[in-house]
């Protein structure tokens, strides 16, 4: 089936804003201490990076690379680890940055993993989160950007067949009509 473009869900303007809240929530949970985020590539790559420059103080970046979805709509519910952390988080305050939350079935694995490693703090931060969606009933979404209904998005970060990253803002997409 072909996906077209339907309209914006959130504009640019709206998402950086509330980029900026979600910055100032982390520092102050943090108080001062050092914060290691985890951005989990590939969809949280534009979040992660205009999160970040709002923190101030001591904060650092690793990458972990996951995959669920391959190039489906629906995730097929496996997840499998294509790069780990290069850091040791042992001790440190971890914040996982994701792009969306949708069955949870990618942190519910990511978070196993993380805690391996005991960390001071493990928390999550969300830019999109589908409760509607959620399949596991353990995952706690400490920062949150917005919930958003079932609906089919790409955009900032986040891909159809691995297309639509680039934009700015976040789009719904539906089956493209057909024209008669
Ligand atoms: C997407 C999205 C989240 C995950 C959410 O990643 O970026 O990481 O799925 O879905 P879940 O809550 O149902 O696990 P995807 O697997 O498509 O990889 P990508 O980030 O490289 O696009
Ligand atoms: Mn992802
Ligand atoms: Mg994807």
């Amino acid at each position: 089936m072909e996906y077209e473009i339907k309209g914006t869900l959130l504009s640019e303007e709206v998402i950086q804003k509330r980029v900026k809240e979600l910055a100032l929530e982390i520092e102050e949970t943090f108080t001062g201490e050092s914060i290691t985020l985890v951005a989990v590539l590939k969809g949280s790559f534009m979040f992660a990076a205009d999160l970040m420059r709002h923190i101030s103080g001591s904060v650092e970046i690793d990458f972990i690379s996951v995959s669920s979805y391959g190039n489906q709509t629906e995730s097929s519910g496996k997840v499998r680890l294509l790069k780990d952390l290069d850091s040791n988080i042992t001790d440190q305050n971890v914040v996982v940055v994701e792009d969306i939350v949708d069955s949870g079935l990618t942190l519910h694995f990511l978070m196993d993993h993380f805690k391996m490693h005991r960390p001071k703090a493990l928390k999550i931060c969300t830019l999109l989160d589908k409760p509607e969606r959620r399949e596991v009933d353990d995952l706690v979404l400490n920062f949150v950007g917005f919930q958003i209904p079932d609906e089919f998005i790409v955009g900032y970060g986040i891909d159809y067949a691995q297309q639509y990253r680039n934009l700015p803002y976040i789009a719904s997409v539906a089956p493209a009509s057909v024209k008669h």
